[in-house]
Formats: C-alpha cells, structure tokens, sequence
C-alpha cells in the first residue's frame, strides 16, 4: 500500500511537467499489436473526484514498455472474476500514447455496478488486470483533420484527456475545442491538468457547465451543453470535426443539437459507454422474455441448441437465455468480444464498428448487434 497515490496533484504535476519524449517516442501512433491480451500491474492510483480514480497500469513482465501501442481515443477490454462470474469491461485509455511505459484508465464508479465497485473499491498497487486490445475508432491523431471539437459528459472526458495530452505534447498547430459538462463543481474530472495543458497550449479552449451547482458557491456556467453555449465556444462550428462522448441521453440531445446547426454526418463521431439498460451481468437485473418467441430459429452450434428468436432479440440475449456463454463487454458493437462465426443464413447489425473486413469476409458477426433475417447457424 505504500506506494498508492491518493492525491492527485502527484500524478497530475509529473503529467503536466514532463519533459517532451524523446523523438524515437514521438512517432505517429498506430494500434500494430491491436490482437494483444495479457496481464497488466497496477502502478499507481489516484483519486480524481468522489467515485472517479485513475488507474495508471504497467508491463507485468517487469518490461519497460508496453506490449502494445495505440491511437489517442482507442479503450482496452479488460476481464475480472467477480463471484465466481467472469466480467469482462471496457475502459477507454486516458494517457497519452507517447507515454510507452504505462497506460492510464480511469474508471467511476457505479453505485450499483458489479465491475466499476470491484476496480474503484478493490483494486490495489500491485494488482494483475487481464486486459486486451487496443480496440474502437473514436480516435483522433491530427492527421483527420486541422481542428477538433471535443465535447464530453462526465466519465465520457477519458478518450478526450488521451486526445489533448496527446496533441499537446505534438505542438499540434490546430484548434482544440473541450466543451465538458459535468453535474458538480468536484466532478471535474482531470481539473488540474487540464488547466495545466491550457497553460501549455494556445491552441486549447475549454467551456465548462455545471448541471447541479446548488449549495455550492459554482459562479460559472451553469446547466446542459446548448446551442448557444456551442456556437458561443466554437467559431465556425458547423465546418469542424467533432467528437462527443457522455451518457446516451446526453450524447443523443448534442447530436441532434449539432445536426441543426448544420455539422456534417460525416463529421460527427460518438462513443457510446455501454449499453443504456443494465447488463445482465449486474445481478437480478437480466430482463426476461415473457411472450414466445416467434422469430427466425437461431441454431449454437458448438453447444447443440436451436430456438426461436423474439422481435428485436439480438443473438447475444438470446444466447443468454439459452445459458450460452458468448463473451461480451460494451453491447454497443464497438468491443469486439462477442464476434461469432455466422455459418448459415443472413442478420442485420446496427453497428459494425469491432469488424475488420477480415471478419466481414470471413462471416464473423458481433453477437451483440446481430438481429437474424432468416433461420441462422452460428459457431457458439
Ligand atoms: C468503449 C467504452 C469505453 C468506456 N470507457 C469508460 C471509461 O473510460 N471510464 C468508465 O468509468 N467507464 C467506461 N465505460 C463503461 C464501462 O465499460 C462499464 O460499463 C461501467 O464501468 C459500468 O460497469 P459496471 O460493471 O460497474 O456496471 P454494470 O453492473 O454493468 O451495470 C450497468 C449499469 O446499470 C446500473 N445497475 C446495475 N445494477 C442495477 C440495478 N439492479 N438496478 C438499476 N441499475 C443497475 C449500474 O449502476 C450501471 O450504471 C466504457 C464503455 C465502453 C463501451
Ligand atoms: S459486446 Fe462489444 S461488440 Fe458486442
């Protein structure tokens, strides 16, 4: 225990006062070992805000890089066996790539969530996480685009920090928008450091929001990201790239917001953190069918059983009514865990995002996704 940080300050001044790493580190990222799974060691932990830590993970070979690299954006899967049950989440990365020693997650905890209180409550200096990846495409290196508007909710800042610190340390010459809502004046999350990249870097603007300022003395702005406060912070908003990350609520009123006021589809990317009802992982909360099925017939091969599919039942929920163990993480088509072979018959998928098109042309699909169009066979 002698070696947990409780401040953050500690971390957070190191970050911010590093010096630049060296050029040979400082090469475009690019996530080469994205196939990558093992074990990493807890190094240190900071608390960030009430329930928020970072966990800064280290090689467990005693190495002094990491097994992996990646693009500022991208998350790591991680796994934990929680009474007797294995778990598997996803974290988006909140360090910089340029840093090849260590990456950070930084995890909030959810008060009724059955990994987020493992890792906040239990995890310790020391600890090996089984970890795989690097995976997603909510990424951003610079080379996308000359500017980048970063909008963000809560927890939904990690892949954000990844992205400025990243910029930043480059002395990216483009504009960095950061509008952060966020429902305390405590619940910043990375308030120190991200003053301290502003300090270092001209080129980065921030508006923040508080939603819940009552009882507190909060003299900034106050309530949900809006129109005016978008157009307000970025100039010729309607022509940049954006990124936003928060609650599906939340991601789904900016969206519809920016679309009005003209942004382009196609430069508009969003990262969803799970899926918005809870997992049936988190106990007593799987929901259960009750009328029968009379969907398309979904045959598991590998575990002999076949049965009709409800409207709207995706592969995955069906499997696990059928006590078929289809790994799984983010249920938003992003993790890649839950790929299957589709060996006969044809499905639909909202989002494709975890498929390489070596997974397309080898009939993988994301069981999370797939809603069957016809009688299907899948390898599970
Ligand atoms: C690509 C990606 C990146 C992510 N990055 C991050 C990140 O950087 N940081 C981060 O903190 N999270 C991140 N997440 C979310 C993370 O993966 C987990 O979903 C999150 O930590 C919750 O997991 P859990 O096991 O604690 O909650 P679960 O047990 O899965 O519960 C899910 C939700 O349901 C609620 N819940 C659970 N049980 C009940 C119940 N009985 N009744 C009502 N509600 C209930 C929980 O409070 C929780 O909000 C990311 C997700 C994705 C997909
Ligand atoms: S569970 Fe993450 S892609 Fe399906």
């Amino acid at each position: 225990m002698s070696k947990r940080i409780t401040k953050k300050t500690a971390l957070h001044t190191a970050v911010a006062k590093a010096a630049p790493p060296a050029d040979s580190e400082m090469t475009a990222p690019s996530a080469a070992a994205a196939n990558w799974r093992g074990y990493l060691r807890v190094g240190n932990i900071i608390t960030e805000t009430p329930g928020v830590k970072t966990f800064r993970l280290l090689p467990s070979s005693g190495d002094r890089f990491l097994p992996f690299t990646f693009v500022p954006g991208q998350f790591l899967n991680v796994a934990f066996w929680i009474g007797g049950a294995r778990m598997n989440r996803s974290y988006s990365i909140s360090s910089s790539p340029t840093q090849r020693e260590y990456v950070d997650l930084t995890v909030r905890r959810e008060p009724r969530g059955a990994v987020s209180r493992h890792i906040v409550d239990l995890l310790k200096v020391g600890d090996q996480i089984e970890a795989a990846g690097p995976v997603g495409k909510f990424t951003f290196d610079g080379t996308e685009a000359d500017g980048i508007v970063l909008i963000a909710a809560g927890v939904g800042i990690t892949p954000m920090m990844s992205v400025i610190r990243y910029l930043t340390e480059r002395s990216w010459p483009g504009d960095i928008f950061l509008i952060f809502t966020y429902r305390t004046p405590t619940d910043f999350i990375f308030a120190g450091e991200v003053a301290a990249l502003q300090r270092a870097n001209p080129k980065l603007r921030v508006a923040v929001t508080v939603t819940r300022p009552e009882g507190t003395d909060w003299k900034g702005r106050r309530g949900r990201i809006t129109k005016e406060l978008l157009t307000q912070s970025v100039p010729n908003l309607a022509s940049r790239r954006i990124h936003v990350c928060g609650p599906p609520a939340m991601m789904e009123a900016t969206k519809a917001m920016l679309l009005e006021l003209g942004v382009a589809p196609d430069h508009l990317k969003t990262e969803a953190f799970g899926a918005t009802k809870p997992t049936p992982a988190a106990a007593g909360t799987a929901l259960k069918q009750t009328a029968a099925a009379t969907g398309p017939l979904v045959t598991f091969s590998t575990n002999n059983k076949t049965a009709k599919i409800h409207v709207n039942q995706t592969v995955l929920e069906l499997s696990e009514e059928l006590s078929i163990g289809i790994e799984n993480s983010c249920r938003v088509g992003t993790c890649g865990l839950c790929k299957v072979k589709l060996t006969s018959g044809e499905v639909e998928m909202a989002v494709e995002d975890a498929l390489t098109p070596d997974d397309k042309a080898n009939g993988i699909i994301l069981a999370c996704q797939a809603k069957p169009k016809s009688d299907i066979a899948v390898e599970a």
